[in-house]
């Protein structure tokens, strides 16, 4: 069994695509973050200020239910978490998945697709939920996802 575990949530597939040659670079198994409410084309309208995204983003304390769980948290070490940036951070049902597991001593990943930000201030923010954890932004995924590309970068953070 692998101790490497890509994760990851998207809405509309591009992240998907990264996770997916990601988790084959780095050998590791592959988790997909499923909202329990599977997300509209409606809930992700941005410019509208009623919607469920923007709703949920602009309340910190908001935690989408999720459905699933990861088996055997316990046997891995590195977790590749991935999402697309929304509002210049990680989408609130990351936080939700980051409640859901003991990280204690674990490695985390950070990855993201977007409309062109990137990372910022994301890692920061989200070690405050999972303190026991080693949280670092990894790189953003846009545009063609090169295999060999990945592989190089998986094989330069030493998992
Ligand atoms: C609600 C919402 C907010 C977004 N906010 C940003 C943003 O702040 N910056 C950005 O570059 N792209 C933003 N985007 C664009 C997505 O990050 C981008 O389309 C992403 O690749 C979608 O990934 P997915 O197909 O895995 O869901 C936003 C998209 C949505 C739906």
């Amino acid at each position: 069994m692998s101790q490497t575990l890509v994760t990851y949530f998207s809405a509309s597939g591009v992240t998907a695509n990264a996770a997916k040659i990601l988790a084959q670079a780095a050998g590791a198994d592959l988790y997909e973050i499923k909202p329990e409410v599977p997300y509209t084309r409606a809930d992700l309208n941005w410019m509208e200020k009623k919607s469920r995204s923007t709703v949920e983003m602009n309340d910190p304390s908001s935690r989408p239910a999720i459905n699933g769980k990861v088996e055997h948290m316990d046997q891995y070490q590195n977790i590749f978490i991935g999402f697309p940036i929304w509002w210049y951070r990680e989408p609130s049902i990351i936080d939700t998945f980051l409640e859901s597991y003991d990280f204690t001593g674990k490695r985390i990943i950070l990855f993201a697709t977007s409309g062109g930000s990137g990372l910022g201030k994301t890692a920061e923010g989200m070690k405050k939920l999972v303190p026991g954890a080693k949280v670092e932004n990894g790189r953003m995924f846009n545009g063609k996802v090169s295999e060999a590309d990945v592989k190089a970068w998986v094989q330069s953070l030493n998992l």
